[in-house]
């Protein structure tokens, strides 16, 4: 269960006047310049929660060890690609927090990884981390046991991380390849993973069934596996629990800025994403509509926004500069505070054992250059 602290902030006498003289001009018509770094007037914990220790499993597919395992391998064998060279660690790899540092990423007919991979066919987004997915959708709903997480992908298409674990196996560009149809893939798969002997021995200790092959077994153990991949609470949760001295004075006026400069209105929650789609997002010009980005880690998931196309967490904030329809009215100086406080949501001890072999024998992760 996550922690819910409410740490509220008792107002200085000094806040108290920064705020009213700060109201008092937007009332006469006169923009303050920047974002505040004041105190805002409403606590921390109205805009954010504290990462949770641990994911809520569905009641639908419970956590196992077994299913663990079995989803691991599954996540780093090329075996569930039509050509047997691409796995999803291909494009989702702990060398780049668990996403692969392109812009847009090269599936079936690519060679190496992250920024070095080279290939014809890219996809149409830029690649998200699957880390801490098993948390979203908290921003919008209450946890309860029955807590299912979702929805996913940048148009937020699939309901839950097992619908979402079939798509890129059907892809043509990420992993089926030219040689299946649609509807071929999934029962060649199934067809290679029974002619393994440790896969069939792995769904047999993972699912109680006398065919455990199946395409929802294999999505079950795909969504295990990822559900178990998350960061652990940083300097920032520390804040949120009441720990005040766990910010340094800058980061708490980048955050104050945060939250005085609009940016909460989409990004809160444990994730500091709404995993909602906004009219009026950041990137408009010709482009999909697409959800708020999540910001933990964020340091380490470059190049940023849909389409990769900001190359530093620099200028992903500054393409905010004077967007007042966002309701921010951010400025140069603005940047490196804001930059400072999301800095603080990095956690570098998240999980990236990459296993030494997989069950069919191929390269690990696929063509990846290992
Ligand atoms: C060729 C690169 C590639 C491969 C291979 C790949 N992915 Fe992805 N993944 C992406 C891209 C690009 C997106 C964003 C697509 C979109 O939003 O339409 C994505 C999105 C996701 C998401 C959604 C994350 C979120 O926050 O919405 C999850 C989860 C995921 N992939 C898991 C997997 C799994 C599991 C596999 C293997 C079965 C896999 N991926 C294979 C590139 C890849
Ligand atoms: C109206 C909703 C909204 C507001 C307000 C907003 N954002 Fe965003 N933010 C988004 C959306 C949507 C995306 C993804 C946009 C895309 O990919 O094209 C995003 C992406 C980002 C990213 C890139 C994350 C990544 O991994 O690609 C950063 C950094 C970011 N926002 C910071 C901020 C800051 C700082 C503010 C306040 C100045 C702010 N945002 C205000 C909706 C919002």
């Amino acid at each position: 269960m996550p922690v819910r602290n409410i740490r509220t902030i008792t107002a200085t006498p000094a806040t108290t006047l920064a705020t009213t003289l700060a109201f008092a001009l937007l009332m006469s018509g006169c923009e303050p310049e920047g974002a505040s770094g004041e105190t805002p007037s409403q606590p921390y914990t109205d805009f954010f929660t504290p990462i949770p220790e641990s994911a809520v499993f569905p009641t639908d597919n419970p956590f196992s060890e077994e299913k663990r395992v079995l989803g691991e391998f599954l996540f780093w064998d090329p075996i569930l690609s039509g050509g047997m060279n691409v796995s999803c660690a291909s494009c989702h790899h702990p060398e780049f927090g668990w996403a692969d540092g392109r812009d847009f990423s090269i599936g079936v007919d690519g060679m190496g990884l992250g920024p070095n991979r080279t290939g014809v066919l890219e996809t149409p987004f830029h690649s998200p981390t699957v880390l801490n997915t098993a948390f979203t959708g908290i921003a919008r709903t209450e946890v309860s046991d029955d807590f299912v997480s979702g929805p996913y992908f940048w148009d937020l298409r699939a309901a839950t991380l097992e619908d979402q674990a079939i798509e890129p196996i059907r892809s043509e560009v990420e992993m089926r390849g030219s040689g299946f149809l649609e509807e071929e893939i999934m029962p060649e798969l199934l067809a290679r993973l029974a002619a393994i002997p440790q896969y069939a021995d792995l769904f047999s200790a993972a699912f109680e069934s006398a065919e455990p092959i199946t395409e929802t077994n294999l999505a079950q153990a795909l969504a295990t596996f990822q559900r178990t991949l998350k960061t652990s609470p940083t300097r920032f949760d520390r804040f949120l629990a009441g720990e005040e001295t766990a910010l340094t004075g800058p980061e708490v006026v980048g955050l104050n800025k945060f939250i005085n400069g609009g940016c909460t209105d989409c990004h809160s929650g444990p994730l500091l994403s709404d995993v909602l789609i906004r009219e009026n997002q950041p990137v408009q010009v010709d482009r999909p509509a697409v959800r708020t980005a999540s910001l933990r880690n964020v340091e380490r998931t470059a190049p940023y926004m849909h389409d990769g196309s900001r190359r530093t967490l620099r200028d992903a904030i500054a393409l905010y500069e004077g967007r007042d329809d966002l309701g921010v009215t951010l400025e140069d100086d603005d940047f490196g505070d804001i930059e400072n406080f999301l800095r603080t949501l990095t956690d570098d001890t998240f999980y990236r054992d990459v296993p030494p072999s997989v069950p069919s024998q191929l390269p690990v992760g696929g063509d990846i250059g290992n």
